[in-house]
Protein backbone atom coordinates (compact mmCIF):
# COMPACT_ATOMS: atom_id res chain seq x y z
CA UNK A 1 0.00 0.00 0.00
CA UNK A 2 1.53 3.27 -1.10
CA UNK A 3 1.96 5.96 1.77
CA UNK A 4 -0.94 8.58 0.13
CA UNK A 5 -3.32 5.63 -0.01
CA UNK A 6 -3.13 4.92 3.48
CA UNK A 7 -6.11 5.88 5.93
CA UNK A 8 -4.71 5.05 9.24
CA UNK A 9 -5.80 4.85 13.27
CA UNK A 10 -3.32 5.47 15.53
CA UNK A 11 -4.25 4.35 18.80
CA UNK A 12 -2.13 5.68 21.94
CA UNK A 13 -1.51 8.84 19.37
CA UNK A 14 -1.42 11.72 21.39
CA UNK A 15 1.96 10.99 22.82
CA UNK A 16 5.39 9.14 22.09
CA UNK A 17 5.39 7.32 19.62
CA UNK A 18 1.83 6.77 18.72
CA UNK A 19 2.27 10.60 17.81
CA UNK A 20 5.36 10.19 15.74
CA UNK A 21 3.40 7.95 13.76
CA UNK A 22 0.76 10.43 13.52
CA UNK A 23 2.71 13.13 12.31
CA UNK A 24 4.36 10.67 9.74
CA UNK A 25 1.62 9.34 8.00
CA UNK A 26 -0.06 13.00 7.59
CA UNK A 27 3.47 14.67 6.42
CA UNK A 28 3.12 11.42 3.68
CA UNK A 29 0.03 12.50 2.33
CA UNK A 30 -2.37 10.00 4.14
CA UNK A 31 -4.65 10.48 5.83
CA UNK A 32 -5.41 9.62 9.94
CA UNK A 33 -6.77 10.15 13.19
CA UNK A 34 -6.27 8.64 16.45
CA UNK A 35 -7.46 8.25 19.71
CA UNK A 36 -6.03 8.13 23.15
CA UNK A 37 -7.15 7.40 26.95
CA UNK A 38 -6.32 10.83 28.40
CA UNK A 39 -8.95 12.97 27.28
CA UNK A 40 -6.69 16.25 27.54
CA UNK A 41 -3.47 14.84 25.68
CA UNK A 42 -6.33 14.21 22.89
CA UNK A 43 -7.67 17.62 22.16
CA UNK A 44 -4.56 19.01 22.76
CA UNK A 45 -2.73 16.50 20.26
CA UNK A 46 -5.58 17.05 17.83
CA UNK A 47 -5.57 21.01 17.72
CA UNK A 48 -1.12 20.52 17.48
CA UNK A 49 -1.06 18.02 14.95
CA UNK A 50 -4.45 18.84 12.56
CA UNK A 51 -5.63 15.71 12.80
CA UNK A 52 -9.13 13.88 14.45
CA UNK A 53 -8.55 12.75 17.72
CA UNK A 54 -11.26 10.79 19.99
CA UNK A 55 -11.05 9.76 23.37
CA UNK A 56 -10.87 5.80 23.91
CA UNK A 57 -9.52 3.78 26.37
CA UNK A 58 -9.00 0.28 24.14
CA UNK A 59 -9.20 -2.26 26.54
CA UNK A 60 -13.05 -1.04 26.92
CA UNK A 61 -15.25 -3.26 24.48
CA UNK A 62 -17.88 -0.22 24.33
CA UNK A 63 -15.43 2.28 24.15
CA UNK A 64 -13.52 1.10 20.89
CA UNK A 65 -16.63 0.33 18.92
CA UNK A 66 -17.62 4.08 19.84
CA UNK A 67 -14.31 5.54 18.34
CA UNK A 68 -14.32 3.29 15.78
CA UNK A 69 -17.83 4.84 14.48
CA UNK A 70 -16.26 8.07 15.14
CA UNK A 71 -13.26 7.47 13.14
CA UNK A 72 -15.65 6.25 10.01
CA UNK A 73 -17.90 8.99 10.14
CA UNK A 74 -14.53 11.42 10.21
CA UNK A 75 -12.03 9.54 7.93
CA UNK A 76 -14.21 6.94 6.47
CA UNK A 77 -13.37 2.88 6.38
CA UNK A 78 -9.85 2.61 7.63
CA UNK A 79 -7.49 0.73 5.89
CA UNK A 80 -4.47 1.15 8.72
CA UNK A 81 -4.58 0.82 12.24
CA UNK A 82 -1.33 0.59 14.34
CA UNK A 83 -2.06 -1.23 17.30
CA UNK A 84 0.33 1.31 19.34
CA UNK A 85 -1.59 2.11 22.76
CA UNK A 86 0.65 0.28 25.69
CA UNK A 87 1.45 0.80 29.40
CA UNK A 88 3.63 -0.88 32.12
CA UNK A 89 3.49 -1.52 35.38
CA UNK A 90 6.89 -3.17 36.37
CA UNK A 91 7.55 -5.14 39.60
CA UNK A 92 9.36 -8.13 40.61
CA UNK A 93 6.81 -11.51 40.73
CA UNK A 94 8.50 -11.93 44.07
CA UNK A 95 10.55 -10.25 46.57
CA UNK A 96 10.81 -10.60 50.35
CA UNK A 97 9.71 -8.14 52.68
CA UNK A 98 13.16 -6.82 54.49
CA UNK A 99 11.59 -6.94 57.77
CA UNK A 100 9.56 -9.42 57.87
CA UNK A 101 11.02 -11.88 55.50
CA UNK A 102 7.18 -12.70 53.97
CA UNK A 103 7.03 -12.89 50.07
CA UNK A 104 5.21 -9.72 48.49
CA UNK A 105 3.71 -10.98 45.17
CA UNK A 106 2.68 -9.15 41.61
CA UNK A 107 -0.70 -7.99 42.68
CA UNK A 108 -3.60 -8.92 40.61
CA UNK A 109 -4.37 -5.49 39.19
CA UNK A 110 -0.44 -4.91 38.15
CA UNK A 111 -0.97 -7.73 36.26
CA UNK A 112 -4.38 -7.46 35.07
CA UNK A 113 -4.07 -3.57 33.41
CA UNK A 114 -1.29 -4.49 31.80
CA UNK A 115 -3.25 -7.59 30.23
CA UNK A 116 -6.23 -5.39 29.45
CA UNK A 117 -4.82 -2.57 27.88
CA UNK A 118 -1.89 -4.23 26.19
CA UNK A 119 -3.31 -7.74 24.80
CA UNK A 120 -7.20 -7.09 24.96
CA UNK A 121 -6.77 -3.85 23.52
CA UNK A 122 -5.33 -4.85 20.35
CA UNK A 123 -7.43 -7.70 20.42
CA UNK A 124 -11.00 -5.05 20.48
CA UNK A 125 -9.54 -2.67 18.33
CA UNK A 126 -8.66 -5.04 15.53
CA UNK A 127 -12.05 -6.47 15.48
CA UNK A 128 -13.55 -3.40 15.20
CA UNK A 129 -10.85 -2.75 12.23
CA UNK A 130 -11.39 -5.98 10.47
CA UNK A 131 -14.95 -6.23 11.01
CA UNK A 132 -15.07 -2.78 9.68
CA UNK A 133 -12.78 -3.62 6.20
CA UNK A 134 -15.05 -6.34 6.10
CA UNK A 135 -18.06 -5.04 5.41
CA UNK A 136 -16.66 -2.79 3.12
CA UNK A 137 -14.58 -4.81 1.22
CA UNK A 138 -11.78 -3.08 1.31
CA UNK A 139 -9.11 -4.17 -1.52
CA UNK A 140 -6.20 -4.17 1.03
CA UNK A 141 -5.99 -3.26 4.98
CA UNK A 142 -2.99 -3.63 7.20
CA UNK A 143 -2.75 -3.73 11.01
CA UNK A 144 0.78 -3.37 12.81
CA UNK A 145 1.02 -3.98 16.50
CA UNK A 146 3.80 -2.27 18.79
CA UNK A 147 5.37 -5.42 20.47
CA UNK A 148 8.51 -5.15 22.69
CA UNK A 149 11.68 -6.59 22.57
CA UNK A 150 10.59 -7.50 26.27
CA UNK A 151 8.66 -10.07 24.62
CA UNK A 152 11.53 -12.43 25.10
CA UNK A 153 10.62 -12.52 28.40
CA UNK A 154 12.28 -9.03 30.48
CA UNK A 155 13.10 -9.71 34.53
CA UNK A 156 10.43 -6.95 36.27
CA UNK A 157 8.52 -6.89 33.12
CA UNK A 158 6.28 -10.85 33.99
CA UNK A 159 2.90 -9.09 32.74
CA UNK A 160 4.41 -6.44 30.30
CA UNK A 161 6.27 -9.48 28.54
CA UNK A 162 3.73 -11.89 28.48
CA UNK A 163 1.37 -9.41 27.21
CA UNK A 164 3.68 -7.99 24.12
CA UNK A 165 4.25 -11.88 23.32
CA UNK A 166 1.08 -12.68 23.28
CA UNK A 167 0.19 -9.79 20.62
CA UNK A 168 3.06 -11.46 18.33
CA UNK A 169 1.42 -15.10 18.78
CA UNK A 170 -1.96 -12.89 17.78
CA UNK A 171 -0.12 -10.78 14.72
CA UNK A 172 0.68 -14.65 13.39
CA UNK A 173 -2.70 -16.30 14.05
CA UNK A 174 -4.53 -12.99 12.34
CA UNK A 175 -1.69 -13.37 9.51
CA UNK A 176 -2.91 -16.82 8.80
CA UNK A 177 -6.54 -16.19 9.15
CA UNK A 178 -7.20 -12.82 7.65
CA UNK A 179 -5.00 -13.53 4.18
CA UNK A 180 -7.72 -14.39 2.66
CA UNK A 181 -9.90 -11.59 3.52
CA UNK A 182 -6.52 -9.06 1.99
CA UNK A 183 -5.35 -8.49 5.57
CA UNK A 184 -1.82 -8.34 6.56
CA UNK A 185 -0.80 -8.27 9.95
CA UNK A 186 2.86 -7.23 11.53
CA UNK A 187 4.85 -7.01 14.25
CA UNK A 188 7.36 -4.12 15.61
CA UNK A 189 9.18 -5.14 18.27
CA UNK A 190 11.12 -2.09 19.50
CA UNK A 191 13.98 -1.86 22.24
CA UNK A 192 14.27 1.19 24.34
CA UNK A 193 13.22 4.12 22.14
CA UNK A 194 12.99 7.36 23.53
CA UNK A 195 9.51 8.64 24.81
CA UNK A 196 7.31 10.04 27.67
CA UNK A 197 7.10 5.83 28.52
CA UNK A 198 11.19 5.65 29.04
CA UNK A 199 11.47 9.06 29.99
CA UNK A 200 9.63 8.05 33.27
CA UNK A 201 12.47 5.59 34.26
CA UNK A 202 15.24 7.36 36.84
CA UNK A 203 18.14 8.69 35.15
CA UNK A 204 20.59 6.30 36.25
CA UNK A 205 18.24 3.48 35.29
CA UNK A 206 18.42 5.05 31.41
CA UNK A 207 22.43 5.43 31.56
CA UNK A 208 23.14 1.83 32.30
CA UNK A 209 20.57 0.33 29.63
CA UNK A 210 22.14 2.44 26.86
CA UNK A 211 25.18 1.26 27.99
CA UNK A 212 24.02 -2.45 27.77
CA UNK A 213 22.62 -1.58 23.84
CA UNK A 214 25.33 -2.39 20.78
CA UNK A 215 24.67 1.56 19.53
CA UNK A 216 25.06 2.84 22.88
CA UNK A 217 21.99 4.98 22.61
CA UNK A 218 17.81 4.73 22.86
CA UNK A 219 15.86 4.82 19.25
CA UNK A 220 14.05 7.42 18.28
CA UNK A 221 10.66 7.22 17.53
CA UNK A 222 11.02 8.12 13.97
CA UNK A 223 13.65 4.69 13.93
CA UNK A 224 10.08 2.97 14.73
CA UNK A 225 8.32 4.28 11.91
CA UNK A 226 10.22 3.36 9.58
CA UNK A 227 9.34 -0.33 10.16
CA UNK A 228 5.94 0.77 10.37
CA UNK A 229 6.64 2.14 7.05
CA UNK A 230 7.59 -1.07 5.80
CA UNK A 231 5.21 -3.27 6.88
CA UNK A 232 2.21 -0.97 5.46
CA UNK A 233 4.63 -0.17 2.04
CA UNK A 234 5.41 -4.24 1.32
CA UNK A 235 2.54 -5.67 -0.04
CA UNK A 236 4.51 -9.51 0.90
CA UNK A 237 4.77 -9.12 4.43
CA UNK A 238 2.55 -10.35 7.10
CA UNK A 239 3.10 -12.54 10.23
CA UNK A 240 6.62 -11.37 11.39
CA UNK A 241 8.01 -9.42 13.54
CA UNK A 242 10.74 -6.78 12.91
CA UNK A 243 12.87 -5.78 15.26
CA UNK A 244 14.52 -2.57 16.28
CA UNK A 245 16.67 -2.21 18.66
CA UNK A 246 20.25 -0.83 18.15
CA UNK A 247 21.29 -4.58 18.61
CA UNK A 248 19.99 -5.48 22.36
CA UNK A 249 18.82 -8.96 23.43
CA UNK A 250 17.05 -8.74 26.10
N1 LIG B 1 9.27 3.50 24.66
C1 LIG B 1 9.83 2.31 24.56
O1 LIG B 1 11.01 2.14 24.87
C2 LIG B 1 9.05 1.14 24.06
C3 LIG B 1 9.76 -0.04 23.77
C4 LIG B 1 9.07 -1.15 23.28
C5 LIG B 1 7.72 -1.06 23.06
N2 LIG B 1 7.04 0.08 23.35
C6 LIG B 1 5.62 0.11 23.08
O2 LIG B 1 5.33 1.13 22.15
C7 LIG B 1 4.03 1.65 22.36
C8 LIG B 1 4.09 3.16 22.54
O3 LIG B 1 4.94 3.42 23.63
P1 LIG B 1 5.43 4.89 24.02
O4 LIG B 1 6.79 4.73 24.53
O5 LIG B 1 5.15 5.85 22.92
O6 LIG B 1 4.45 5.14 25.26
P2 LIG B 1 3.89 6.51 25.87
O7 LIG B 1 3.53 6.19 27.28
O8 LIG B 1 4.83 7.61 25.61
O9 LIG B 1 2.57 6.75 25.00
C9 LIG B 1 1.53 5.80 25.04
C10 LIG B 1 0.21 6.49 24.77
O10 LIG B 1 -0.82 5.49 24.92
C11 LIG B 1 -1.88 6.05 25.64
N3 LIG B 1 -2.66 5.00 26.32
C12 LIG B 1 -2.32 4.34 27.45
N4 LIG B 1 -3.31 3.51 27.81
C13 LIG B 1 -4.28 3.65 26.88
C14 LIG B 1 -5.57 3.07 26.74
N5 LIG B 1 -6.06 2.20 27.63
N6 LIG B 1 -6.32 3.42 25.65
C15 LIG B 1 -5.85 4.33 24.76
N7 LIG B 1 -4.65 4.93 24.87
C16 LIG B 1 -3.88 4.59 25.93
C17 LIG B 1 -1.22 7.01 26.63
O11 LIG B 1 -2.13 7.97 27.13
C18 LIG B 1 -0.10 7.60 25.78
O12 LIG B 1 -0.50 8.77 25.12
C19 LIG B 1 3.49 0.90 23.59
O13 LIG B 1 2.71 -0.18 23.18
C20 LIG B 1 4.75 0.42 24.27
O14 LIG B 1 4.50 -0.73 25.07
C21 LIG B 1 7.67 1.18 23.86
Amino acid sequence: MRLNEVRALVTGGARGMGRCFVEQVRDAGGVVAFCDVDANAVAEASVALGVPGFACNVADEASVQRCYDDVVASIGVPNVLVNNAGITRDGLFLKANPETGEPVMMDLSRWQQVLDVNLTGPFLCTRAFVAGAFRAKAAESVVVNISSISRAGNAGQLNYSAAKAGLVADTVVWAKELARYNVRVGAVAPGFIRTPMTEGMKPEALAKVAAGIPLKRLGEPTEIWQAVRFIVECGYFTGRVVEVDGGLVI
